[in-house]
This record gives C-alpha cells, structure tokens and sequence, in this order.
C-alpha cells in the first residue's frame, strides 16, 4: 500500500471493503422502508444524492485494524450516515440553504415542515439500528456526540458575526459540531470488533484529529474553492456570520479587525461585502496558513495508529490522511 497516491485512496478502500460498503448502501435504503410515503422519499432523495460515506468508510476501516471480516461493524456505520443525513437536513433548514452535493436541499424541495421532521425520523431510525445491532456502550457514544454537536451548533449560534472570537473558540466549535462525530464513528468501529479500550481510545483520538482537518479544510474551501468543485455556493459561511479560520487569521493581523468590521458593517452582509472580506483573506496568507493547520491536525491523527496492529486497515486510515489534505488544493 506505501507510496499509493491520494486520488487512488477511494479505489484502495473500494478493492478492500467494497462489499461492506455495497452493504452500507443497500441497508440504507432499507433504513426506512417502512415510514410513510414522503420520509421514504425524503430519505431516498439524500441517499441518491451521494456524498462522501466518509463515516461509514472511517466505521469501517476502524474495525477493519481488527479484522478483516467487518460484517459486524456495517450497522453502526449506517446508523453513522443516517444521523449524519439527520444533521446535514436539519442543518440545510437552519442555514436556509437551497442547494447541497448540486441538488436542492431537502428544505427547498419539501419545505422546512417535512425537513425538520424527517430529520427526526432518520435520528431516531439510526438509535433504533444502534439499539439492535450494537452495544449500551456504543449507543451511549453516538449519543453523547450528537448532543455535543448540537451544544456546538448552538455555540456558533451564539458566535455569529462576533469578530472579538479567537481561533480557540472556532477550534473548540469545529470540534463539537464535527470531529467528535469522525471520533465516535471510528471508536465504535473499533469497539465493535474488540479492540481494547486503549486501542479504541487511539482510534478516537485518530478520528478527533481527522474530523478537526476535515472541517478545516471544509471552511477553506468555503473560501477558496470553486461551486462547482464543492457542490454549493462558496462565500456562504460569512454570508451567514460564520466565521472560520481563514477569516479569524485575517482578524489577527494588524488593522484588520477594524478594516473588515468597516466592510461589514451592520446586519446581514451583501454578496459585495462578502467578495471584498474574501479578496483580502485570500491575499493574505489565510489559506495558506488554514492549509498548514489542516496538515498538523492529519499528521497528528496518522501520529495516533502507530500503536495499532498493523495492516491494510491501518494504512487506508493513513492514506486518508494524506487524501484529505488534497481536497485542500
Ligand atoms: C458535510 O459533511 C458537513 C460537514 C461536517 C462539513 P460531508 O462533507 O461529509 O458531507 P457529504 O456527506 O460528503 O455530502
Ligand atoms: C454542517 O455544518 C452540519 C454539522 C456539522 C452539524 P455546516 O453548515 O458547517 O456544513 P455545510 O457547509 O452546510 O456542509
Ligand atoms: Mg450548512
Ligand atoms: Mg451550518
């Protein structure tokens, strides 16, 4: 497996657990087979749509360290992608969002009525999964991470349009609202397959570390990418008063706080108010530097599997590593 390339990662993992992945899929659409017309098409609708499956792929190959047979670990990561659908809906709802991965959003299709409430249907289905095919421990996991990303949504909340936060504040956020996520998944793949506590805890603190360069790189390319590259509308984080790392490292330097203050003003900011905050952190140095911290949160994670057995498991989770980063570019 060394010395594979990145944009080959997504094959590797394919050749490995293709047909655990291929199981993921099938069980979601099952997952809610036997809700009504409109949550069926709801979920139907987010499951075609794609993504990334990084949650049960990060599931998966968690278990995959211990043992090659990950028949075990395949409900977890359903119930994994299915909370991630719940927050991703509830989110699209919260942020007024028209469009994810090119399509329109659910909210926009179905309103915000049957938006909200379909979240609540895949939440619930992924803890009834968790219940049945997992352990106390695992459901206690998943739980414990879905209320602290709703506590960091809230928190960012809070945080809107306040240009005094520091990048503790956003590192504190990211990591409610998103790594302790990629934490849980991998733990409880982990766990599912009976690796010690201190193993599990190296996998957590491998996904914690992953999940934080995640969401790094995710509020770069907010900044830096393409539309069509990302699949929805760049700009939008500080459209909507969120304000991520790129932006506080402006913030930092001399003059900047009150130069970008005078370009925002007051209320909601206009796309040429956006542009202009945008142009100046993109000319000075902000992605760059976003860039180097998602690296030291990738390297740390790759840091944590050293312990582990090694193997085919181990090394896609260090590749993904090395892929994430090149989402970056
Ligand atoms: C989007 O997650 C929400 C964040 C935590 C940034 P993903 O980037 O995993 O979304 P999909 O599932 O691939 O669309
Ligand atoms: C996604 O958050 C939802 C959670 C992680 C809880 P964002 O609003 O940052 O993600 P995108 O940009 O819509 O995917
Ligand atoms: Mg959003
Ligand atoms: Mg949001």
């Amino acid at each position: 497996m060394k010395g594979v390339r990145p944009v080959q990662v997504v094959e590797a993992v394919l050749a490995d657990i293709g047909p655990y992945l291929q199981q993921v899929e099938r069980q979601l659409r099952a997952a809610m087979e036997d809700s009504g017309a409109e949550a069926q098409a709801i979920a139907l609708h987010l499951i075609e749509s794609g993504g990334k499956r990084i949650r049960p792929i990060m599931t998966l190959l968690s278990g995959r360290v211990f043992d090659a047979d990950v028949e075990r670990v395949v409900p977890v990561g359903v119930a994994a992608e299915l909370i991630h659908m719940a927050t991703l809906v509830h989110d699209d709802v919260i942020d007024e969002a028209a469009t994810r991965r090119g399509r329109p959003t659910v909210n926009s299709k179905w309103g915000n009525h049957s938006a909200v409430l379909a979240g609540d249907c895949l939440l619930a289905r992924a803890l009834v999964i968790l219940v049945d095919k997992s352990t106390p421990e695992i459901v206690r996991i998943m739980s414990d991470m879905i209320l602290r990303m709703c506590d960091g949504e809230i928190q960012q909340k809070q945080s809107l349009g306040r240009l005094d936060q520091t990048e503790e504040d956003y590192f504190r956020r990211i990591e409610k609202k998103t790594a302790l996520f990629f934490a849980a998944c991998c733990q409880s793949g982990a766990l599912m397959q009976g690796a010690s506590p201190e193993q599990a805890q190296a996998l957590y603190e491998y996904g914690r570390n992953i999940g934080m360069a995640f969401q790094v790189v995710d509020d770069l390319l907010d900044v830096s990418g393409e539309a069509e590259v990302v699949g929805k509308p760049v700009g939008n984080d500080l459209a909507a008063g969120i304000l991520t790392l790129p932006v506080l490292y402006l913030l930092q330097q001399t003059g900047m706080r009150e130069r970008v203050a005078s370009i925002l003003g007051q209320g909601p900011a206009t796309g040429e108010q956006v542009r202009a905050v945008l142009e100046l952190v993109r000319s000075n140095g902000a992605i760059e530097y976003s860039r180097q911290v998602a690296a030291g949160f990738a390297r740390r994670a790759q840091e944590q599997l050293l312990g582990l057995p090694a193997g085919e498991g181990r090394e896609l989770l260090a590749l993904i590593a090395d892929e994430l980063l090149q989402r970056a570019y």
